[in-house]
Order: C-alpha cells, then sequence, then structure tokens
C-alpha cells in the first residue's frame, strides 16, 4: 500500500509516517518545511520505502498513492496569523489539488480537519450534528474558514464523483515534536513549568479543552482509512 501524506514533516505528520511505515506501507511524505523541520523525519531517511518529496500543496501534483493523508496546513495560532493568505491558500487549493489527485489515482483521502471549524461555539462539547459559530472576517478565520470549506469541498467531490473520503476533526494534541512555542495550552505549560515561570492560565480558569496524545491520534486515523 502507497501512502501520500501531506504536511509529513510536521509534527502530527511525522508520526503518522512512522506508523504507516511501521504497518509496511510505503509513505511519500510531501511538505513545502514552512512549519515543519527535517529534524521530524531525519530517523526515517534510511528507510527504502520513505521518500521525501519537497512540494507546496498548492501547486497541483501527478503521482501515485493508494491512500492520500491530507494534512499541510499551518496548524498553530502564531504559525497561521503570520501567513494568513498562505494558509486558506493550503486549506483550499491544497484540497482542491489533493481530491483531484485522489479521483485521478483511484486513491481514499482523508482531511485533517480541526475542532476549530466551530468557531467560537455556543454547544459544549461539540457534536457532529453542531454546525459552529465561526467569525468569518477575524484573525483566526483564514484557518476556520480554510478548513471548512477544505471540508466542503471533500464532501462535493464525494457526491460528484463518489470519492471516498474521510474527514477527521482533530482536537488539540500533544506529544514527542510538538513545536514548543506553538502558543497552545500544553506547550505554554510545560515550557514555562520547565523554565520555572509562572504558569499562564487565560480568563477565570473554567474553560475546557479536549486533549488527545499523537500517539491516538494517528492510531485513529490510520484506522479511519482502513
Ligand atoms: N496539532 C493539533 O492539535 C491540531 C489540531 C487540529 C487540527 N490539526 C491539523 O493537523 C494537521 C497537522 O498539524 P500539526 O500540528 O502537525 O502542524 P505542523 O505545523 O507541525 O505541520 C503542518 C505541516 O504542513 C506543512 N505545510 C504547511 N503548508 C504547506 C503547504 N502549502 N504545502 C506543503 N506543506 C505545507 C508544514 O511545513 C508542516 O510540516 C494540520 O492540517 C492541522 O490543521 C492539528
Amino acid at each position: 500500500m502507497k501512502a501520500l501524506v501531506t504536511g509529513g514533516a510536521g509534527f502530527i505528520g511525522s508520526h503518522l509516517c512512522d506508523l504507516l511505515l511501521a504497518s509496511g506501507h510505503e509513505v511519500i511524505c510531501l511538505d513545502n518545511f514552512s512549519t515543519g523541520s527535517d529534524e521530524n523525519i531525519r530517523h526515517l531517511s534510511n528507510n527504502a520505502r520513505f521518500s521525501l518529496l519537497r512540494h507546496d500543496v498548492t501547486v497541483p501534483l501527478q503521482a501515485e498513492a493508494d491512500e492520500i493523508f491530507n494534512l499541510a496546513c499551518p496548524a498553530s495560532p502564531v504559525h497561521y496569523q503570520r501567513i494568513p493568505i498562505e494558509t486558506t491558500k493550503a486549506c483550499v487549493y491544497g484540497a482542491i489539488n489533493m481530491l483531484d489527485l485522489a479521483c485521478a489515482s483511484g486513491a481514499r483521502i482523508l482531511q485533517a480537519s480541526t475542532s476549530e471549524v466551530y468557531g467560537d461555539p455556543q454547544v459544549h462539547p461539540q457534536t457532529e450534528a453542531y454546525w459552529g459559530h465561526v467569525n468569518p472576517i477575524g484573525t483566526r478565520s483564514c484557518y476556520d474558514e480554510g478548513k471548512r470549506c477544505a471540508e466542503a469541498l471533500f464532501f462535493d467531490y464525494r457526491r460528484r464523483s463518489q470519492l471516498p473520503i474521510k474527514v477527521v476533526r482533530i482536537f488539540n494534541t500533544y506529544g514527542p515534536r510538538m513545536h514548543p512555542s506553538d502558543g497552545r495550552v500544553v506547550s505554554n505549560f510545560i515550557v514555562q513549568a520547565l523554565r520555572n515561570d509562572p504558569i499562564t492560565i487565560y480568563g477565570d480558569g473554567s474553560h475546557t479543552r479536549s486533549f488527545c496524545y499523537v500517539d491516538d491520534l494517528v492510531d485513529g486515523m490510520a484506522r479511519m482509512m482502513a
């Protein structure tokens, strides 16, 4: 089985490459290294079933794959607020290019979506029946609306072409190789604790969040594709 992992040099993508290789797949890791890193995949460079493609997902691609895992997108607010237009393009053009590739190669395709599609939700916890409460013009909109548009594209391709699609809405994920300065609560707490700095709690401390360990997430993604 040949898998294409876009965003494969990122935090989650690199763990997914590890898992797929361990289960016998050939893996093509596609990345433009905007937020990913060579270090995340260096340990795979001698694996004969692993190959790296430096490519931007916003540019159409011809490749052979049985499975496409589409993760390429800046994921943390500090990253995507620095490059908001590139972020929307990665979500929208990236989804179109990978969906076209799936149609051309007969691949199954999975989209890494996000809890952010719910925006600033008024329902807790969010179920899939809830459509969200999203600001289309705010500083997070490039990501929230980009991911919502990507989901819409996935379901339109399925309706039009009966493409076997999978969409996973990922919540806050933590584990080895996460970005230490991504501004998220787990990295903030750990880095502040290691520096012996005061721990920052936003608001009155009554917020709730759903957390997932990265091994559990990539296991779920692989099962979803199966
Ligand atoms: N980490 C989380 O808690 C979380 C939560 C919800 C959703 N997600 C989604 O999971 C995916 C992976 O997130 P992550 O935390 O590993 O982030 P990350 O920033 O570590 O990884 C994203 C990868 O995509 C690459 N990339 C970005 N734009 C690209 C482009 N145009 N072309 C090619 N490659 C590109 C980056 O270089 C990086 O390697 C993202 O789609 C993100 O939206 C993550």
